[in-house]
């Protein structure tokens, strides 16, 4: 049996787990792969750090070019874009095909890597970067190559998604539940690529560049994070019957393709409503298939090791009995919609003074940019002022942009809280 030489380039969260189940399961993995897989060194940044007692301290380097020199599989799980991006293309040039777990450096650069290893005729694996064990990259390159996808909606990020259920669930606070996000290794090293939607937004440009066959990048995704999403908010979707998700969501319209990342008021009869902690979903409309949901743990170091496993799999057996993974393939080339080109059912919160004539006025003003209205709810107010909730029916973002500039400077609004855009069931 050939034996195949990995190198891997970090050995943090997802690397440590990563090395223990190359170890842990090599006959297996040799016996599906048809080649000895043997880790060749590993490269840190600190040697003096403490490790897991599975971590061969004699295999690690602070050197990722002597790493490199030595593999024909590199793993890349040091994140971020530098020194990531470099260490790849040095890994195409010297004929090693990569597996990596980065969506930040696949949704900057992606174009960038995946010609360096058509040119080096060597393979480049990223199923990690989506959904962590989720194989939604791989359904989306493979599983539905014959099918003509519509939309895909997901959750995508874990941090994200358990900071939520936590304030759902439990009534905590947005603070709290982050540093137990944190604590349990859900969040990226700067969390705010997590709570800002950035993690998200790089997932959701790999998945609609895979879905629609067009090149998207991070700048072409609109995003918005959770940071301002608050007990009240949460529960003002409650009494709608609603959850707040923060849901990626990539959308074929006649025109070109819809992008957009942001909390998002999910019905509980959805199935995204229904995933609960650090778990990710996403569910995809195809043509043929109908409506398909993914779901698993998108974050941690096994479940994401799993899914790198599964690449390192299929990169060490092109070695043995040749072929190579799927090209880029972006020959629809769509447009990618500019982000008040969009459109959704929103719900908007505002405070108005509770007076004669006042809701007409405010329906008004939705009806005259042609939005229109689900239901309106008025809270019970105090000081003269009332709460309502109105949810539209589907609107065009810039028509609800417009309406909402009027009503902010209308005497008889006090104030417009949040917009969210609303799932539909
Ligand atoms: P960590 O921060 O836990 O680990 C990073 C590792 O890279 C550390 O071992 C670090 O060394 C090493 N490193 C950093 N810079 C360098 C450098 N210049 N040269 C050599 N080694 C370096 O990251 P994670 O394991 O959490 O994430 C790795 C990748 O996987 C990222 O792209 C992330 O987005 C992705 N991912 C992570 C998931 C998760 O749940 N954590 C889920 C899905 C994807 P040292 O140990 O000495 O500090
Ligand atoms: N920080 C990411 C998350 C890790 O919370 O989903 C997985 O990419």
């Amino acid at each position: 049996m050939k034996d195949v030489r990995i190198g891997l380039l970090g050995c943090g969260t997802v690397g440590t787990q990563v090395a223990r189940l190359l170890e842990e399961q090599s006959q297996d993995l040799a016996a599906r792969s048809g080649a000895r897989l043997k880790v060749v060194a590993i490269a840190v940044r600190d040697l003096e750090a403490p490790r897991d007692p599975a971590i061969d301290r004699g295999l690690l380097t602070d050197d990722p070019h002597r790493v490199i020199s030595q593999a024909d599989i590199v793993i890349e799980l040091i994140g971020g874009v530098e020194p990531a991006r470099s260490l790849i293309l040095e890994a195409f040039r010297t004929g090693a095909s990569v597996v990596t777990g980065n969506k930040a450096l696949l949704a900057a650069h992606g174009p960038e890597l995946y010609q360096a290893a058509a040119a080096a005729g060597v393979d480049l694996y990223y199923e990690a970067a989506v959904a962590g064990a989720v194989p939604v990259v791989y359904g989306l390159r493979e599983s539905l190559a014959g099918d003509r996808i519509m939309a895909v909606l997901g959750i995508v990020n874990g941090t994200t998604n358990y900071i939520l259920d936590e304030m759902t669930t439990k009534g905590m606070d947005f603070g709290e539940a982050l540093a137990k996000a944190q604590e349990l290794g859900y969040a990226e090293a700067d969390p705010s690529a997590d709570v800002d939607g950035l993690d998200a937004a790089a997932k959701c440009a790999i998945l609609a560049s895979l879905a629609f066959h067009t090149r998207v990048a991070l700048d072409d995704v609109h995003v918005h994070g959770i940071r301002h999403i608050t007990a009240d908010d949460v529960a003002t979707a409650a009494r709608s019957g609603c959850v707040v998700k923060l849901i990626a969501s990539a959308k074929r319209r006649p025109d070109g393709i819809e992008l957009h990342v942001g909390p998002t008021l999910v019905p509980a009869t959805h199935p995204l409503a229904s995933v609960h902690g650090p778990f990710n979903a996403i569910v995809i409309e195809a043509e043929a298939a109908d409506r398909l949901m993914f779901y698993g743990r998108g974050a941690g170091g096994a479940p994401t090791a799993s899914a790198v496993l599964s690449d390192v799999v299929a990169a060490a057996s092109h070695r043995v009995d040749g072929g190579h993974a799927p090209r880029e393939l972006v020959y629809a080339d769509l447009r990618v919609l500019a982000p008040q080109e969009g459109r959704s059912r929103f719900q908007v919160e505002f405070t108005v003074l509770d007076e004669v004539g006042v809701l007409t006025r405010v329906t008004s003003a939705f009806a005259s940019h042609g939005v229109s209205i689900r239901s309106v709810v008025q809270g019970v107010g105090e000081g003269g002022l009332a709460r309502l909730t109105a949810t539209t029916h589907e609107a065009c973002q810039a028509d609800l942009e417009a309406t909402l500039a009027e009503l902010s400077s209308a005497p008889f609004v006090a104030e417009v809280h949040h917009v969210n855009r609303v799932e539909e069931s």
